[in-house]
């Protein structure tokens, strides 16, 4: 795409077709120092109440630079290549990493080290991307003292706290507020689906674990509902039309929210899976419909909890494992307490962290 300029109008060259840009649009993105603060890239002057008539008087290109002087006086040179970030609709820096499909064959994924000034360098924007490519990564060596998954939270973005805490302790207990605190095998499911928004990152820090079972264990939920719409799609649309009402309740709060079990964007593209089958609530509808919807999710079910779909590893300690929730599904085998301690800590982060950080780094590394 080119700029050009005809007769002091203002157009976008896209190869087959040319289109004229609206002078206010380009009176918007005024970036002298009367207009925009260096410091914060924020606006001095509030677009919203001024009257959106405006004309270019004179304009010129050169140097990879377009001056405008408007008809109310305003003036000021605008970098070309700034102004041709803004062309696509869509987010160029998290849209462009494309996901990649796995199963239990994974077995190349880079774990990453952890070490000093982790959170600035280059090592951190290749985790970032592979985490969006595959929905986890782990990184091995990370800190393990005055519950460091907090402070790793933070130096990404913010750690979000729920009514679990800043952080949870994963480890078996008495009288157990959800099952992650006992010893049982836990089944392939997302985290707090009955939360609005529901957590979109999970991080899980091993702390100690001398127990022989306990191993973790992943499913790609946009790997299994992907090739879902392709082998059965009435399955898929049941899935992706169907809300659900996820619950949770606790002596202090009773949270709850609805979802489809595959959630998709406006585009009909996948956007979230939502599964914690201990958790979820059809809303009554005609038989015929619910005999569907049954046999759709025990399907969908039986995807998730499938040996070709899951992969299954044991977090040593100072292992860091961060994932996806609105993708990726987790569980974990039963463990014997008797054999030793296991103990993890984890704790939520949302994606304006992972996204900020990634295009910081982007800046930062000019890649
Ligand atoms: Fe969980």
């Amino acid at each position: 795409m080119k700029i050009e300029l005809i007769e002091n109008k203002i157009f976008i060259n896209k190869g087959d077709s040319k289109e004229e840009i609206h002078p206010f649009w380009l009176r918007e993105r005024l970036d002298g120092e009367e207009f925009l603060d260096k410091g914060t890239q924020q606006r001095l002057f509030d677009p919203s109440s001024m009257n959106c008539e405006v004309a270019v008087e004179k304009a010129k290109i050169s140097d990879g630079f377009i001056e405008i002087n408007f008809n109310d006086g305003a003036s000021s040179r605008i970098d070309l290549n700034k102004l041709a970030s803004e062309f696509s609709n869509k987010d160029t820096v998290i849209k462009s990493i494309n996901k990649v499909k796995w199963d239990s064959t994974l077995n190349d994924v880079k774990n990453f080290e952890y070490k000093d000034n982790f959170f600035e360098s280059k090592e951190m924007h290749d985790l970032l991307v592979s985490f969006y490519q595959y929905g986890f990564i782990i990184i091995k060596n990370v800190p393990t003292e005055d519950n460091f998954i907090v402070q790793f939270a933070n130096s990404i973005g913010s750690v979000r706290r729920t009514n679990f805490g800043e952080h949870f302790n994963v480890r078996s207990k008495l009288n157990p507020n959800d099952l992650a605190y006992t010893t049982l095998h836990l089944t392939p499911h997302t985290d707090n689906p009955y939360r609005n928004p529901v957590p979109c990152i999970q991080l899980l820090h091993c702390i100690e674990n001398e127990v022989s079972g306990g191993f973790s264990t992943l499913v790609d939920g946009y790997t299994v509902t992907e090739n879902l719409k392709k082998d059965d799609p009435d399955t898929y649309n049941i899935l992706s039309e169907v809300k659900v009402r996820f619950k949770f309740t606790d002596k202090n709060v009773m949270l709850e929210d609805w979802s489809e079990l595959i959630h998709l964007d406006e585009e009909k593209n996948f956007k979230q899976v939502r599964f914690s089958p201990r958790l979820d609530y059809v809303p009554i509808l005609e038989k015929n419909k619910l005999d569907q919807y049954y046999k759709a999710r025990k399907k969908l079910s039986d995807l998730y909890n499938s040996e070709k779909n899951r992969i299954e590893f044991k977090l040593e300690p100072k292992d860091l494992m961060m994932m996806d929730n609105h993708r990726v599904l987790h569980g974990r085998t039963k463990f014997d307490p008797e054999e030793g301690k296991r103990f993890l800590q984890g704790c939520y982060i949302d994606f304006d962290s992972t996204e900020g950080k990634l295009r910081h780094l982007k800046r930062k590394f000019n890649l």
